[in-house]
């Protein structure tokens, strides 16, 4: 239910005809952040350079180091190289795995399809081990292509 209600303000946010898309993203972020306990840091990350490396985009948690991951880097960049949702249970059992805070225990990595390429992904970071399961992978990935829609 929890994620149904939220899927419905999530797609409020992005309709919104007063915002800009940054905006949008920003206040998305904001939202998923602060609804969810265990999403600890939420953020987006857009193809740039020719598909070679991803940049920062709106983010709502701690500040990260790693604006720009090149592609195959880490669990984004591994994403924006297979274009398939990654979850990751622990992140201590990750080789290809670039911390941005310690206290990072899991994260997913989510990716966003505009007519058919990866533009991009969602990424959310949780202080918790196992903190995503199947519910949070249908979620988000409805949410990527909502997000999707605004490119
Ligand atoms: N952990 C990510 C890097 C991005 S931060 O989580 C914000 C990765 O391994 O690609």
């Amino acid at each position: 239910m929890k994620y149904q209600e939220a899927a419905l303000v999530a797609q409020q946010i992005l309709k919104k005809e007063t915002t800009t898309r940054d905006e949008k993203l920003q206040e998305l972020c904001d939202y998923l952040e602060g609804e969810f306990p265990l999403y600890d840091w939420v953020g987006f990350y857009f193809a740039a350079q020719s598909d070679t490396v991803l940049c920062l985009g709106p983010f709502s948690g701690e500040p990260t180091d790693h604006t720009i991951i090149p592609f195959g880097k880490g669990i984004c960049g591994q994403v924006a190289v297979s274009g398939k949702t990654f979850v990751v249970d622990d992140v201590n059992a990750q080789d290809n795995y670039i911390a941005c805070s310690i206290d990072v225990r899991s994260e997913i990595v989510v990716p966003i399809y505009v007519n058919g390429k990866n533009i991009g992904q969602i990424d959310i970071d949780s202080h918790t081990a196992d903190a995503f399961g199947d519910e949070d992978v249908l979620f988000l990935e409805k949410i990527a292509e909502e997000v999707a829609l605004l490119f």
